[in-house]
């Protein structure tokens, strides 16, 4: 019943120790009763197990050997590494990884079957080793050309600059298949904010660009430079008010003002530069 469907919704945990961090969870998550029962549940940073009681936890972190992700690291910069991890043979691991964020992802429901699906996980280094922030799932063939099922910054990391790491990561990996992509619908709130950012700034970047060589530009163009699907750059140019109809033709405009802000954001880069994914340090081949 309607009733039963909302009470398993209700948040079950009230905090967690992760790392250094404490977090304070947004939403149910499948994890066995008997470890939420206490105030506060400890989840190690590396492994992802996760522990009721402090004593059963200490004695785990003296043994655990692991320093970062399983899987294969496939890119590092001097800020950030990504691991490639494959959900069926790192089962457990990425079960633990889909229970740690559904504490802050509302409305998708796997956590049980991993085996569909490839994990690129986002760290950041230090001498203690490669510390979880953030990731992507992706299912391994999607019917419907999602290029994201889920993706998630840990709420410690949030608006800092790493979603929209982890979203233009997923979009590289779209141009070197030589795909389109699309994140897996519905999105969250948070997700939209962040796509929709990500989709304006990349599409006022390219049509500026475009404009200064005089090309052509057309829906097609615009999302195989981005792969993007052509219905994400119409949505992202219709939010945006940038389609006219004139004369019989469908027509893209950019407004002064949006090459305005585009500008005063360049500008403001040039004190503090935004972390960008360099494509080159990518080291991927697709699966086959
Ligand atoms: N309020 C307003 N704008 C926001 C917010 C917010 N809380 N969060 C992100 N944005 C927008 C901003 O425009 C921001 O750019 P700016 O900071 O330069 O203004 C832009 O998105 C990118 O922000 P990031 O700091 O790069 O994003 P973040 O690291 O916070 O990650 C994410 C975004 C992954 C969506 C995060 O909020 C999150 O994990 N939320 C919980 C889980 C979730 O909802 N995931 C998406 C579900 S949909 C799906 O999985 C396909
Ligand atoms: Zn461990």
């Amino acid at each position: 019943t309607q009733n039963q469907a909302d009470i398993s919704r209700i948040r079950n945990i009230s905090k967690v120790q992760f790392g250094n961090y404490t977090l304070y969870p947004w939403y149910f998550s499948p994890y066995p009763e008997s470890f939420t029962q206490e105030d506060l549940m400890y989840i190690c940073e590396f492994c992802l197990c996760y522990y009721g009681d402090l004593k059963a936890f200490t004695r785990h972190r003296h043994k655990c050997a692991m320093q970062h992700p399983p899987g294969n690291e496939i890119y590092r910069d001097d800020y950030v590494s990504f691991f490639e991890i494959d959900g069926r043979r790192q089962r457990t691991w990425c079960r633990n990884l889909c229970l740690l964020s559904r504490m802050f992802l509302d409305h998708k429901s796997t956590y049980h079957d991993v085996d569909p699906f490839l994990f690129y996980v986002m760290t950041t280094r230090d001498e203690k080793g490669c510390h979880l922030v953030g990731y992507f799932s992706k299912e391994k063939e999607s019917a419907d050309g999602f290029n994201v099922a889920c993706i998630l910054t840990l709420p410690q990391f949030q608006r800092k600059g790493y979603g929209r790491l982890l979203i233009q990561f997923s979009y590289e990996l779209s141009k070197i298949e030589g795909k389109l992509g699309s994140p897996e619908k519905p999105l969250s709130d948070l997700g939209l904010l962040s796509y929709r950012q990500y989709w304006t700034e990349n599409l006022i970047e390219i049509l500026l660009d475009f404009n200064e060589r005089e090309d052509k530009v057309s829906t097609e163009a615009l999302a195989s430079h981005l792969a993007m699907t052509p219905h994400d750059v119409e949505s992202t140019l219709q939010a945006l008010q940038m389609q006219i109809y004139h004369k019989g033709e469908h027509k893209i405009v950019l407004p002064m003002h949006l090459i305005k802000r585009h500008e005063m954001l360049k500008e403001k880069q040039k004190t503090k530069p935004k972390r960008m994914i360099d494509p080159a340090r990518i080291q991927w081949k697709p699966p086959v």
